[in-house]
């Protein structure tokens, strides 16, 4: 039996198995899911970092395309992992170049990798990481286009049951919006007829890096980048369209919408601004606007759902409550906590989110040490697909039905050569 199998029978399989991890693998300590992060920047390190102080994981290697990168995670997580006394990142697993996810796949010291590389490598990275018979915890969105959804599904058809794959949606743990949900699913505003979101968030920003080779800077301010990034409809604003989704219970069946560039000035050539109407079955429509520009701080993000008998307000921050017949307040223990905070550009939100990482953390976790492993593809790639179609809507200026997704979808191409960087 090797260590990824013992993980997931130690404490399911209790009963079967009475071998402690010490007896079995020669030292307490292994017990621990050996967890690893690939694709060392902000949201990567944080969403690591919540793993190692809030799970019982443990942070044992880093890869990343570029060594400063990886460098600055190490000084990172050895800070980190000494304040939790465990050892330092081994240098040996330390991972660097295009080839550095194969090469942290194939660590036989590795239980479960977080890919937090930029979207467009999502998929590849995910086939790499699982073939190898690691659990997987992605980050959204699940591809860039049509073509790497329906590799993503493949990919977790063939491994399905054998290792746990999360997918980076973080708000669906966040207690208020878990309890509201559960609440709109009982039925406690009737029947949902209308839904009304928004994604304001200001301009996403780096340091100037205008001397740096083109394919370099590309890579590093991916967010500015229509290919890496799929644009900022399905890199971020996925968010909310993953909770509608989650909400409805399914998604939409064709899209209108329009999206342009007004304000930004960066080199790049996503969209600072989204307006779609999604129709879902029923006739539902949701009507979801976004901004990514502005630099006065202002951020709102939302989703707030009609019914027949109340309406849900789900804001990140803020009071998140139903109005009408069956009236209701999300109330947190820690009320300074809920306050409002800032936009979190490594989404570590505050306020109606701050537990949200915590509890997404434990339940990938949790997935690994019982054996109930996680098949969180499907659901990854309905939301992915449901921004595609809105980003369709918006290119063609067309309604755009599901079913013609497919039919409609380009796949994208890098348009470098990723070898240049070893
Ligand atoms: N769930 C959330 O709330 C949330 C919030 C922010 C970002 N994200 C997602 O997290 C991912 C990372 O975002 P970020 O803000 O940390 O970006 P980032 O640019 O700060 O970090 C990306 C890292 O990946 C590395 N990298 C790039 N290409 C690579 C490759 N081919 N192989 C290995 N490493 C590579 C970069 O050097 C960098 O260190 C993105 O998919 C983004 O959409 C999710």
């Amino acid at each position: 039996m090797n260590r990824r199998k013992f993980l997931g029978m130690s404490a399911a399989g209790a009963g079967l198995l009475i071998l402690k991890p010490k007896t079995a693998f020669g030292y307490e300590a292994n017990s621990a899911v050996r967890y690893a992060l690939l694709g060392c920047g902000r949201r990567g390190t944080a969403v690591a970092t919540s793993f190692a102080k809030n799970t019982s994981a443990r942070i044992v290697a880093l890869a990343d395309i570029f060594p400063d990168q990886l460098e600055k995670a190490k000084t990172h997580f050895d800070e980190v992992n000494a304040g939790l006394g465990h050892p330092a990142i081994d240098p040996k697993l330390m991972f660097r170049g295009y080839t550095a996810f194969q090469q942290l796949a194939a660590s036989p010291d590795v239980d479960a990798i977080q890919i937090s590389t930029p979207p467009f490598f999502h998929v590849e990275h995910l086939e790499g990481v699982v073939s190898a018979g690691k659990h997987a915890y992605c980050e959204k969105p699940v591809g860039v286009d049509f073509a790497q959804t329906v590799r993503a599904l493949e990919i977790a058809k063939r491994v399905d049951g054998t290792v746990s794959i999360d997918v980076g949606f973080q708000v669906r743990s966040a207690p208020p919006f878990a309890e509201i949900v559960r609440r709109i699913h009982a039925g406690e505003i009737g029947r949902i007829a209308s839904i009304s979101a928004h994604y304001n968030a200001p301009a996403s920003s780096y340091p100037d890096r205008s001397g740096m080779p083109a394919d370099e800077r590309r890579l590093r301010d991916w967010l500015w980048d229509r290919t890496l990034s799929g644009d900022i409809l399905l890199e971020q604003n996925i968010h909310v369209i993953d909770v509608c989704n989650w909400i409805v219970g399914t998604h939409p069946i064709s899209a209108v919408g329009k999206s342009s560039r007004l304000v930004v000035q960066n080199f790049g050539n996503v969209s600072d601004n989204y307006q779609v109407i999604f129709t879902y079955p029923g006739g539902v429509e949701l009507s979801f606007s976004s901004t990514q520009f502005g630099t006065n701080g202002f951020f709102d993000v939302s989703e707030r759902i009609f019914g027949s008998l109340g309406v849900a307000d789900a804001p990140y921050s803020g009071a998140l409550k139903i109005a009408g017949q069956n009236p209701w307040t999300w109330v947190d223990d820690a009320p300074a906590k809920s306050a409002p905070g800032k936009f979190a550009a490594d989404g570590a939100f505050t306020d109606n989110l701050r537990l949200a990482d915590t509890m997404k953390d434990r339940g990938f976790i949790e997935s690994i040490t019982s054996g109930k492993f996680h098949n969180q593809i499907a659901d990854g790639v309905s939301s992915a697909r449901s921004c595609m179609l809105g980003r369709k809507a918006a290119e063609t200026g067309q309604e755009v039905a599901w079913d013609a997704l497919q039919q409609n979808s380009e796949a994208y191409s890098l348009g470098m050569d990723i070898t240049q960087f070893k």
